[in-house]
């Protein structure tokens, strides 16, 4: 079966953007293919050094995932800080990777320009990190979106440099992860793009938003005077509503809107009114399984403590051989 890793930054709380994308596509992979899923608290510290409650950022973020779908018993689910073997073998990567190739990365470039008070060596060295991540567990694939991409084409040079250097045929390559067309893009709630992507305030709708804040962010989303002749083409604001609709209303629901809308007679009112109860309906029992993951500290102590345990199986057995491959001996 092949072996999948993925990373996730504490750093954000999941929408429906990300619901709808990468976890539920974590959530079909777990099924299909041997799953590491991670909770990257060390490279969070590359941007946020002194985060104001780490732990809790981590809670939050696995609840989350937890309350979406991702099951402890399918994947191997654990935090990057449990697994200290992984950190060994970013320091052994380290020796192999030219601080002149990282100095090259955009995305480094980029934090240098975002916080040149804080052009820290683990900033410089992340995709050293995130290559350990993976090919710790001999992974061969790496499902992430587009912004990755280079750090995964870091991540092939490393494992390709080593498997050179040392002259052993030892890592596999690892690829992305290939989502095909079934990726849904939902829009956020600011008139263009992807949700999420914009930091406007009220673009995205997180997971755990109450519903009163829900229902005012779908209230205030962007439209526009309304249609001026019958089955105009939808200006991209307003496809965007009828987007989301697609995935949380039902059918007859967006039929009539659409009619309305073809007609010329849609008010928007109605229709974010019906969205928002919509989206209440699909969002409120994740909410309410958030909550209760968040208050049970056991259960999440029981799952990380499986998840880790699991893990540095994995990971012990990569770093062995790899020491065994550069010439450490015991004595
Ligand atoms: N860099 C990834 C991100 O920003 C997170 C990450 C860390 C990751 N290590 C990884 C993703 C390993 C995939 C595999 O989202």
């Amino acid at each position: 079966m092949e072996t999948v890793v993925s990373g996730i930054r504490p750093t954000g709380n999941l929408h429906l953007g990300n619901y709808f994308g990468a976890v539920k596509n974590f959530i079909k992979m777990q099924n299909e293919s041997n799953c590491y899923f991670f909770i990257a608290d060390y490279h969070s510290l590359t941007t946020h050094p002194t985060p104001e409650d780490l732990h809790g950022n981590v809670k939050q973020v696995l609840a989350e995932y937890l309350a979406s779908g991702l099951d402890p018993e399918k994947a191997v689910i654990y935090l990057q800080s449990d697994v200290p073997e992984v950190t060994e073998l970013y320091l052994l990567l380290n020796m192999n990777a030219y601080v002149g190739e990282l100095e090259r990365c955009t995305s480094f470039k980029e934090k240098v320009r975002k916080q040149p008070d804080n052009v820290n060596a683990g900033l410089l060295t992340y995709p050293v990190l995130m290559a350990a991540d993976v090919i710790i567990h001999k992974a061969a694939k790496v499902p992430v979106g587009k912004d990755q991409e280079q750090n995964l084409e870091m991540m092939r040079t490393f494992a390709r440099r080593f498997n050179r250097m040392y002259k052993a045929d030892y890592f596999p390559i690892p690829q992305a992860y290939n989502f095909g067309e079934q990726l849904i893009k939902i829009p956020g709630l600011d008139g263009s793009g992807k949700m999420g992507k914009s930091e406007a305030e009220g673009n995205a709708i997180f997971l755990y938003d109450e519903p009163k804040v829900l229902k005012k962010k779908v209230m205030r989303a962007v439209t526009d005077a309304g249609p001026t002749q019958m089955n105009q083409q939808k200006p991209e604001p307003i496809q965007n509503l009828f987007t989301l609709m697609e995935v949380v209303s039902d059918k007859e629901a967006l039929e009539y809107f659409d009619e309305q809308y073809n007609q010329c007679s849609i008010r928007y009112g109605d229709m974010k009114k019906q969205l928002a109860e919509d989206i209440e309906k699909f969002v409120a029992p994740i909410r309410e399984r958030i909550k209760e993951i968040k208050a049970d500290e056991a259960y999440l102590g029981r799952v990380a403590k499986m998840g880790a345990d699991k893990a540095r199986e994995s990971a012990s057995r990569t770093l062995n051989e790899v020491r065994e491959i550069i010439g450490f001996r015991k004595f």
